[in-house]
């Protein structure tokens, strides 16, 4: 690697340390060091997975874990034939759920999971995967507007934990949701959220949806454009 760095003084140099898995889930450790040191989709997607595997055993409903959960909704999603966006999406909407348990580690912990969880993905992933992921609860909030029936006929817990949360949306806010270019993807990934739920449903490990991940990590910030280092 001469060049650039070659020229420095030992103590000018940057010091480039590779990011542990603990600093995945720390956004005062990984922002300063991300934009020096991007990952690669691989990196990434093993990252998300450990997450998982380290914190995804919580039960997420009676019998029924955070990973087996996820892993439920992409494979019900990727069975009905669902774009990969969508079924990475399924796969990974609760992530800010495995975020805000360690609450030293998630220093705006009175935000809701689906906003903690886009946003840290943002970091990596595509629009098209992140974006539903925010608007998953919205999602919600817009059917209970539209379909008064659908929010009659949800669990009285859901329904008191959807009020909490503002309730049904105003027409404005259903409006403005249907503009979004997103808002589609986000009404599919509600769906499968909801059929998500089945103790007895069998499913691939997360190494099976690994292809669809790293296809859809957002290169643009990955370590594949690093033009400094290929003229150095
Ligand atoms: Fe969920």
């Amino acid at each position: 690697m001469a060049g650039y760095y070659s020229v420095m003084k030992s103590e000018e140099r940057p010091a480039i340390r590779p990011v542990k898995t603990e600093e995945w889930s720390n956004p005062m450790l990984i922002d300063p060091i991300a934009w020096r040191c991007p990952m690669s989709p691989t990196e990434v997607v093993d990252e998300v997975i450990s997450l998982f595997r380290e914190r995804g055993n919580r039960l997420y409903r009676e019998s029924l874990t955070e990973s087996q959960h996820g892993l439920q909704c992409a494979t019900l999603a990727r069975f009905n034939g669902e774009q990969d966006a969508v079924v990475a999406a399924c796969l990974l909407h609760d992530f800010g759920r495995l975020l805000k348990q360690a609450a030293d580690e998630c220093p705006d912990n009175a935000a809701h999971h689906e906003e903690i969880g886009a946003n840290r993905l943002s970091r990596h992933f595509k629009p098209e995967v992140v974006e539903p992921i925010r608007l998953h609860v919205a999602a919600m909030r817009y059917l209970c507007w539209k379909d008064r029936k659908y929010y009659e006929e949800l669990p009285a817990t859901t329904r008191h934990r959807l009020t909490q949360r503002g309730g049904p949306m105003s027409d404005r806010e259903a409006r403005a949701f249907e503009s979004h270019p997103h808002c589609g993807s986000a009404l599919r990934l509600l769906r499968y959220d909801e059929m998500g739920r089945n103790k007895g449903l069998c499913t691939p490990d997360f190494e099976a949806f690994r292809p669809v991940l790293e296809a859809l990590v957002d290169k643009a910030k990955a370590r594949a454009d690093e033009p400094e280092l290929a003229i150095a």
